[in-house]
């Protein structure tokens, strides 16, 4: 099962703690708001990814 996650760039106001949770998944752009850089979650980071989701405090991390 592939896990799909986004992030909506209207909510990010740039918390970072999805980089710091996953920066695997999870890069900043120059002014600090979330790039995914895997949209397909690689092997083994399903749970950071889901700490990601729980931890934004936007709310602004979807998967599917
Ligand atoms: Fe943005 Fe939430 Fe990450 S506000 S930078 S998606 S923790």
């Amino acid at each position: 099962m592939t896990v799909d996650v986004f992030v909506d760039k209207d909510l990010c106001q740039g918390h970072a703690r999805c980089n710091l949770i996953c920066p695997e998944v999870f890069d900043l752009d120059e002014h600090g708001f979330a790039v995914v850089l895997a949209q397909e979650v690689p092997p083994g980071h399903e749970g950071a990814v889901e700490d990601a989701v729980q931890n934004c405090p936007e709310q602004a991390i979807t998967i599917k």
